[in-house]
């Protein structure tokens, strides 16, 4: 057997012994700053990603590394509190391996978050934006031999962002009065943030905001035949001009993803009762 597969199924069974017979079938991976959306999970199981075999460890400030599996809105799910960053020296294989694991254990339905910068000028801080498609400047996640009994060798991206949930979360920030922006998100490999130029340039060839994450997962999750829906928190507005402002700070991040928190929460609580 492929040894990344051997090593997938270890990690699942594992983490099938922590959770007894259940089968949830959504999966919800949390941001920078964001792991105070799991307080609306009613939670059965933490799992800290150290005891998971072969799960990196989370490093990046921001991302307490546990998965969580228990209920929100009353559907079974887990929780990715945190997650692993090409910029942390992780290979793309250790960054996507939870989402493979996930799949391994049958989910079906994906849900990303993220802090981002803001290049679209009519967005502000702490906007959350729904991401529609992407530009990905990070190497592939599925380069290398592929794993067929994941997924074929060359996938479709034109639909990767599922338009149901897409229209369902709309249809809810709506009604609960959240402002929703819906953008394309670029994904740069960092950890050194945009220079203006390259901010000027992202945003020219079609970018709305920008981060350092998410789009590995999301790739490898459609891979995996699963529904994605992805949404960021406009953390900062990025630097178009070479003036004096340091737009990027990582307090900055942290503090403006933990003040969206709770929309956020809401959206997607309602979301997941809607799947
Ligand atoms: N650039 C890249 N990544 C980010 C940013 C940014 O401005 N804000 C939050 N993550």
């Amino acid at each position: 057997m492929d040894e990344r597969v051997r090593k997938i199924h270890e990690a699942a069974a594992f983490i099938r012994e922590q959770i007894g017979g259940s089968k949830p079938e959504i999966g919800l991976e949390l941001g920078s700053g964001l792991g105070k959306v799991a307080s609306a999970v009613t939670i059965d199981t933490i799992v800290p990603y150290t005891e998971i075999p072969h799960f990196a460890r989370a490093t990046a400030p921001g991302h307490e590394g546990n998965l969580v599996f228990g209920t929100i809105a009353g559907r079974q799910v887990f929780v990715l509190q945190g997650r692993f960053h090409y910029y942390e020296g992780y290979s793309m294989e250790q960054v996507t391996f939870p989402v493979r694991v996930l799949a391994a254990l049958g989910v079906k339905t994906l849900l990303v978050t993220n802090a981002a910068g803001g290049l679209n000028r009519s967005y502000a801080t702490g906007d959350l934006m729904i991401i529609r498609d992407h530009i990905s400047r990070m190497p592939n996640p599925l380069t290398g031999p592929n794993m067929d009994e994941f997924g074929e060798r060359f996938i479709d991206m034109t639909v990767t962002y599922d338009p149901d949930l897409i229209k369902q979360a709309e249809r809810i920030a709506d009604h609960e009065m959240i402002k929703l922006q819906k953008g394309i998100y670029l994904a740069n490999p960092g950890p050194s943030f945009e220079t203006p130029a390259e901010s000027r340039f992202y945003l020219t060839i079609g970018a709305d905001a920008v981060g350092m994450s998410t789009v590995p997962e999301v790739i490898v999750a459609r891979h995996c035949g699963m529904r994605v829906f992805g949404v960021s928190v406009i953390s900062n507005l990025s630097n178009l001009d070479n003036d004096n402002n340091v737009a990027s700070v990582g307090d900055d991040v942290l503090q403006a993803a933990d003040a969206a928190a709770e929309k956020m929460q809401t959206l997607l609580t309602h979301l997941i009762a809607a799947i």
